[in-house]
């Protein structure tokens, strides 16, 4: 079987490259969530592109999107495609390790689009909040306590920065709060709804539809022009073709990029690269957007350059924005900094009525 033949072959099962991007996975051991962060699609879309890559613009079935998703994953592309050619993945999904991200197919990815809950003392309605969250990695004499009993508060469309000094647990608070990562005590709720008390499919269903993720390891597609790679992530969300490019350079637009549409990553500079990777994170109007670091390989132009497009974009948009950064000058921008050391939250000083802790 040749890939160039996917599209074509209307006999074949509608998710037949769904089912190749799965197994190639699977054979990698990889979860959803590590494919996502080596592909930088968001693992919500990862889900639903296995379950169902038949999009009708056949964006998915090429030749060319098969080749570079392989490549994001850390496969070889052309071995992957002559693998694919030999029918050899397809035939043996028995043998793949079982992936834990899988949802059992009767679970229902329904779930609430967020709200505004009153917070009290009349403060902004609380988007993200942290109660006795403790988190800890490894075990026995190697355990790390990452999180310990950390209470925070973050209200809508407040734009808040996370410091402190190097694994002080500034990704863990992120990836905790985002639902990324299962916490071991405590609850969290975003805009009311408990994420702590989700499943995985209903946690991944979540970020896909209300969060947006400018992570460093979240790479662009090589392959792929900055347009496409911001619109890939509404097609496999199920936007008409037409709809999504437009939304895209809606988008590419609004991060003032609209000339180098066009252009693949590797013809554009770190800024305008971190900037497609910000529109990618934004097209589909999440509720709340998680960065880490969005500055931290820029040089000091280029970092103003994308920190002006996150506070332009919260004045706009009042989307909610948690940054995770090392320099002063970024905290001073926002509304709030979380101070972190060992695990624990020190301050959170800034915002009205807050009280260091
Ligand atoms: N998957 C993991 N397994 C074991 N330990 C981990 C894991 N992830 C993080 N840790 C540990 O948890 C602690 C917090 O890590 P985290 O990545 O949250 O730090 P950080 O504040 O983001 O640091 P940096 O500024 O260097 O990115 C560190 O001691 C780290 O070594
Ligand atoms: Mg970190």
């Amino acid at each position: 079987m040749d890939l160039r033949q996917v599209n074509a072959d209307d006999d074949r099962p509608k998710n037949h490259t769904g089912r190749l991007l799965e197994n190639a996975r699977r054979e990698l051991g990889l979860s959803l969530e590590e494919a996502a962060r080596r592909t930088g699609i968001p693992a919500g879309i990862l889900e639903a592109l296995e379950k169902d890559a038949s999009h009708p613009s056949g964006a998915f079935h090429s030749r060319v999107f098969l080749r570079n998703y392989a490549d994001s994953l850390g496969l070889d592309g052309r071995a992957f495609s002559r693998q694919k050619t030999e029918g050899r993945i397809e035939e043996t999904p028995s043998q793949s390790p079982p992936s834990q991200d899988v949802p059992p197919q009767n679970v229902s990815t329904q779930e609430v689009p967020p709200r505004d809950v009153a917070s009290p003392n009349g403060q902004p309605p609380v988007m993200v909040e942290a109660r006795g969250v403790y988190k800890s990695y490894g075990a026995e004499e190697f355990v790390v306590h990452a999180l310990e009993d950390v209470s925070l508060r973050i209200g809508k469309g407040s734009l808040v920065a996370v410091m402190g000094p190097s694994g002080c647990g500034k990704t863990t608070l992120l990836n905790v709060l985002s639902g990324l990562d299962e916490i071991d005590r405590g609850e969290i709720f975003v805009a009311g709804e408990p994420l702590h008390t989700m499943n995985d499919a209903r946690r991944t269903g979540y970020r896909a539809r209300h969060m947006g993720f400018v992570f460093q390891g979240f790479n662009l597609m090589p392959v792929l022009s900055a347009v496409e790679n911001v619109e890939l992530p509404l097609l496999v969300s199920g936007a008409g073709v037409a709809v999504a490019r437009k939304r895209a350079l809606e988008v590419l637009d609004q991060v003032r990029l609209t000339d180098r549409a066009h252009h693949r990553p590797n013809q554009l500079s770190g800024g305008q690269q971190q900037r497609v990777a910000m529109a990618r994170a934004l097209a589909g109007e999440p509720a709340i957007v998680w960065a880490d670091e969005p500055t931290g390989n820029l040089d000091s132009d280029t970092s103003q350059e994308v920190l002006d497009l996150l506070l332009r974009l919260n004045r706009e948009n009042g989307q909610t924005f948690v940054v995770v950064t090392h320099d002063p000058d970024v905290g001073e921008l926002m509304d709030r900094i979380v101070r972190m050391e060992d695990g624990r939250i020190l301050s959170q000083a800034g915002e009205s009525g807050e009280t260091e802790a």
